[in-house]
């Protein structure tokens, strides 16, 4: 196991793997059929917010059990409009997992709040109930945690924490649209969550996100943030009540987006597949803690693995290269938020978060998309397995 690999072969030594086309980490799938609608739309000569907004809205609700949904023009203006609602502001704490995109914590920071970091598990990069319930103080307000890559936490600690502390919940479901936890679809169920439909995602609306939610009380806030803080009488005059911001959704992402969610389950029945499939081939050589966590409902937004840069001599930008040479790209989910330099400079210390350190440090993205054959998983597999030790 200590035998160090030379990760940059001759491309002369690589022919049919160079000669073939370059697999990507990610790629969307969208049928003629969207793109039909899309251009329907683009003619019809009303483009932005409107019919196609509003079938979206009603079938993401539908989807997600009859929940209160509004979409929005990412998950990011989403989760900075609900923690606004939620009364978020100078002087509170929202509780953020260690290991997350930016956005995140950044919205909370946006707010004039603190984003408080937890570390999380090594494998489902999920933060536990009882890591989120050693970081509440009495300035919390509230939790937040992240389904990483489609794997559910666990939604009944984290509600009957937030029961027991009077805290809100905002889930970050960037990555969880079509996630199940117990059954259940993330976001048919607790507080409030937000999905996001950005380009990478389960399904897209090329840009693009949506809250889903119980309280009926965050209707109007997030109306009025959404869009310039106006409110209408019924004759259609207008007033403004709020200094509301602009997160509206386009008619064309809405067309984009219902095409996508018409496929959304099938699409994450093949992501299931071919991750049990990376599972299969790697699990004999693979130490399972660099494997991710595997379980009921998951929705394999992503398929991250852990590397042995010690144990390969190089480092995960020499393997991203050697695996770049093999016609394979790899992404990097996520840096340690708290290794970045603004929350360094607020005095946050990547050390105090171990697994979210290590995985920040050693994490590498595979190919994962519905498109995916089952010998796109070998041809990443066979040029993993040539590139780690054995
Ligand atoms: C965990 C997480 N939260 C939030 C976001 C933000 O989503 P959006 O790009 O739709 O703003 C992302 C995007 O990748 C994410 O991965």
């Amino acid at each position: 196991m200590n035998s160090r690999v030379t990760l940059i072969t001759s491309s002369s030594a690589d022919g049919d793997a160079m000669s073939s086309t370059f697999l990507p980490f990610t790629r969307p799938s969208i049928d003629d059929e969207t793109i039909a609608d899309v251009v329907a739309v683009l003619k019809g000569g009303w483009i932005t917010t409107g019919p196609r907004v509003a079938a979206l809205e009603k079938a993401l609700s539908d989807y997600l059990g009859g929940r209160f949904v509004r979409s929005m023009t990412s998950a990011t203006g989403g989760m900075e409009m609900a923690l606004k609602a939620m009364g978020v502001g100078p002087g509170d704490e929202v509780v953020v997992p260690a290991m997350t995109f930016a956005a995140s914590a950044n919205v909370v920071e946006r707010l004039g709040a603190r984003a408080i970091f937890v570390d999380v598990e090594l494998r489902s990069r999920n933060a536990t109930p009882a890591a989120l319930a050693a970081a509440i103080t009495p300035r919390t307000k509230v939790l937040m945690p992240v389904h990483f890559s489609g794997l559910a936490v666990d939604m009944d600690g984290v509600l009957e924490l937030a029961t027991q502390h009077r805290l809100r919940v905002l889930e970050d479901a960037a990555h969880a649209i079509g996630t199940r936890y117990k059954g259940r679809l993330i976001g048919s169920f607790g507080d409030v969550a937000s999905f996001s439909f950005h380009a990478n995602k389960n399904m897209t609306c090329i840009e693009g996100g949506a809250l889903s939610y119980t309280d009926t009380a965050l209707t109007t806030p997030l109306e009025r943030e959404r869009f310039h803080g106006i409110a209408k009488d019924a004759a259609g005059n207008i007033d403004i009540e709020t200094a509301g911001g602009k997160f509206n959704l386009t008619d064309v992402a809405a067309a984009v987006g219902l095409g996508q969610l018409r496929h959304l389950e099938g699409f994450n029945r093949r992501r299931g597949e071919l991750a049990a499939r990376y599972e299969a081939r790697l699990s004999p050589y693979v130490e399972a803690d660099r494997l991710p966590q595997t379980g009921d409902g998951h929705s394999w937004h992503m398929y991250p693995l852990l590397l042995p840069l010690a144990e390969l001599g190089t480092t995960r930008d020499a393997f991203i290269a050697a695996m770049r040479e093999r016609n394979i790209g790899l992404g990097i989910h996520y840096p340690c938020l708290p290794a970045m330099s603004h929350y360094r400079s607020l005095g946050w210390n990547p050390a105090d978060f171990p697994n979210a350190a290590r995985i920040g440090a050693e994490t590498v993205t595979l190919p994962l998309f519905p498109a995916m054959a089952d010998h796109d998983v070998d041809r990443v597999c066979d040029a993993l397995l040539e590139l780690l030790p054995r």
